[in-house]
């Protein structure tokens, strides 16, 4: 059995580890890394535990920093791993730091890489997971692909021989966990949600759900409070689902709004039920906006590049502070409007039947 060395380090991450895992274990030997880029238990052991997920056999504890020292960090000790390893591929997922990071030490010790969603292209190259995204596309030997428009995108930067279609990843897990949760009671569900400084539960029925973490979002207390003060003048009340960067500026202001329910991040089932659920989806996540499109609810998107899939007939709004609100108040969406692009939910099998082929070539050449 050939050997697979995955490496993961932040939340989304685990997730599209875990499903692709189950296909992968029928025909490699798969062994797991955490970087320990996301280290909190809400941002890291909660995935593993909920998804009953195969347990890292190395983490290395990187934790945060800048992005050079945290990038530099994972490539020293990862090399490490890999000279004991061996492995005969390296798998990197999407675009953080973990991932950039990974494939640098793969290149330079000559094990081929292979990349889940690539080819997405924002043209930010100011943003960081964009830099990530680049490098690790051109130094990728397989890169598996979500959507023809990041075809396109990877086409134009000479990647064609190494790029396949798959569809998203994130689609297949969707599909499997949200049928485990969706009919589960919405009190008791509500109940499970962790407030956040002992933040007063409100009484939800309909409501938004609010993620926030982007460093151009969250870099300063003004633009935060501008955010919230928009989101708490809604005649709907908000779910907010905070990340642990603004957990300590949260603490200072979060008595001021009444229409907003602080809770800890939410584990990945909560996520899929509460979104599913939801009357709509705000947040600058990448995952989450495409999540929303997925399960057919309406999303406001404070992000500059994303899913430009997404934004057809009313689906997805992206926007900047200044149209947030009017954005939330559009309900222009229409719900006839078919969503396929993201592929039908098969995104692991079509990648192990990549690998296996590639693995048949390399023997033969
Ligand atoms: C990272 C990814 C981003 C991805 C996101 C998913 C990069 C450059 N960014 O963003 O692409 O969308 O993960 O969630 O890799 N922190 C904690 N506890 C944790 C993790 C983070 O307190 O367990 C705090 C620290 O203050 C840290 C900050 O969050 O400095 C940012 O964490 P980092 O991993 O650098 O980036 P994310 O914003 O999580």
């Amino acid at each position: 059995m050939k050997k697979i060395l995955t490496i993961v380090g932040a939340r989304p991450q685990f997730i599209k580890a875990n499903i692709l895992s189950i296909q992968l274990e029928k025909y490699f030997n798969e062994i797991l890394v955490h970087t320990g880029q996301h280290y909190d238990n809400d941002m890291s052991d909660i995935f593993f535990d909920e998804l009953k997920m195969k347990k890292p056999k190395y983490n290395l504890g990187v934790g945060s920093n800048s992005h050079a020292k945290q990038t530099a960090e994972i490539m020293i000790k990862l090399e490490g791993v890999i000279e004991d390893e061996d492995p005969d591929a390296i798998l990197v997922y999407g675009d953080t730091n973990s991932t950039l990071a990974g494939a640098l030490v793969a290149a330079k010790m000559n094990i081929p890489i292979f990349h889940v969603e690539g080819g997405i292209r924002t043209h930010c190259k100011d943003m960081p997971e964009e830099q990530n995204r680049i490098l690790t596309d051109h130094l990728s030997d397989l890169i598996f692909i979500s959507t023809s428009n990041n075809l396109e995108d990877a086409i134009s930067e000479g990647l064609q021989s190494r790029s396949y279609v798959v569809g998203d990843i994130m689609y297949d897990s969707l599909k499997y966990y949200t049928a485990l949760v969706e009919n589960n009671d919405f009190l008791s569900m509500l109940s499970e949600l962790k407030p956040l400084y002992n933040a007063e539960r409100k009484d939800i029925k309909e409501y938004y759900l609010f993620t926030l973490h982007r460093p151009e979002n969250t870099d300063s207390i003004d633009k935060i409070k501008k955010i919230l003060d928009i989101i708490n003048q809604l005649v709907t009340p908000a779910i907010f689902s905070v990340h642990p960067r603004i957990k300590n500026i949260i603490k200072e202001i979060y008595k001021n709004y009444k229409k907003i329910y602080f809770v800890q991040p939410l584990s990945y089932l909560q996520t899929l039920y509460f979104s599913k659920k939801a009357k709509k989806i705000v947040t600058d996540s990448g995952g989450l906006h495409k999540e929303a499109y997925l399960h057919g609810i309406p999303c406001v998107t404070l992000l500059r590049g994303g899913w430009s899939e997404t934004a057809h007939d009313g689906w997805n709004h992206f926007v900047n502070i200044e149209h947030l609100k009017e954005a939330i108040n559009n309900n222009d969406v229409k719900w006839d409007s078919p969503r396929e692009e993201f592929g039908d939910g098969n995104a692991t099998k079509k990648i192990v039947d990549i690998m296996l082929e590639y693995f048949q070539r390399s023997k033969e050449c």
